[in-house]
């Protein structure tokens, strides 16, 4: 059984009108002021004053490249609108790592709490097992309760704390990192080359 059916094995009608797609350029508006709004909370692990808003071109083509590597790039939409994406990027650019990608979801604020983030969460989990990836790692704000729970329940672990790693609103913040395997993890070798 994958993420995704294990997830929903209840069914969810809360969710039954959302649809989970590849993003699109188009998306790209909706994604970025999905995201604002959290930073501008507070939410984020690597959100802070400051923030520039990403250039729209910049975004366009990160998702490109993403999609060359296999990394998936999704979005949740309901009746024509994003109400939020989540994607995962290489851990980090060393060979040695190329197994390893980290994520990052967001669901609008007029839409949490509503079952989205239990719907695109394991599609992202089994899109990145689907594309040979073996570790999947989520940097989380300490704080940040409703996504530390979600990824509990979709089978990842705290692996490590970061203690006062960030500063915003005026207070240093801490982070957990957060961490499961994909596909078989570290029970084989690495059956294709990434
Ligand atoms: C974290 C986030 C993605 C969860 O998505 P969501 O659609 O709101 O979550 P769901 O409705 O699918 O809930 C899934 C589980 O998450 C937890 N959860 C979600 N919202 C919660 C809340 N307000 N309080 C406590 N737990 C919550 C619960 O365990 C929930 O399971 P349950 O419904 O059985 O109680 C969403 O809250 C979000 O986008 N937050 C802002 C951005 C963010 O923090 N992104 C993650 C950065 S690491």
């Amino acid at each position: 059984m994958t993420v995704h059916e294990a997830a929903n094995r209840h069914g969810n009608d809360k969710v039954a009108d959302v649809v989970v797609r590849s993003s699109r350029d188009d998306d790209v508006n909706a994604m970025v002021a999905i995201y604002l709004h959290h930073i501008r909370v507070g939410v984020d692990a690597s959100g802070s004053y400051g923030f520039d808003a990403p250039q729209l071109t910049d975004l366009k083509q990160r998702r490109k490249n993403m999609q060359k590597r296999r990394l998936p790039h999704l979005v949740a939409e309901r009746a024509g609108t994003v109400v939020g994406y989540a994607y995962a990027v290489l851990f980090r650019k060393r060979p040695a790592y190329r197994y390893v990608v980290k994520h990052s979801i967001y669901v609008h604020s007029d839409h949490l709490h509503s079952g989205i983030g239990r719907l695109l969460l394991p599609k992202l989990i089994d899109a990145c097992a689907a594309s040979g990836y073996r570790q999947m790692i989520g940097y989380i704000d300490a704080s940040n309760c409703p996504s530390i729970q979600l990824h509990e329940a979709l089978g990842f672990r705290q692996v490590g704390y970061l203690p006062s790693i960030g500063f915003k609103f005026g207070h240093w913040t801490d982070s957990v990192i957060m961490q499961r395997s994909l596909g078989p993890g570290a029970t084989s070798q690495p059956d294709m080359w990434l």
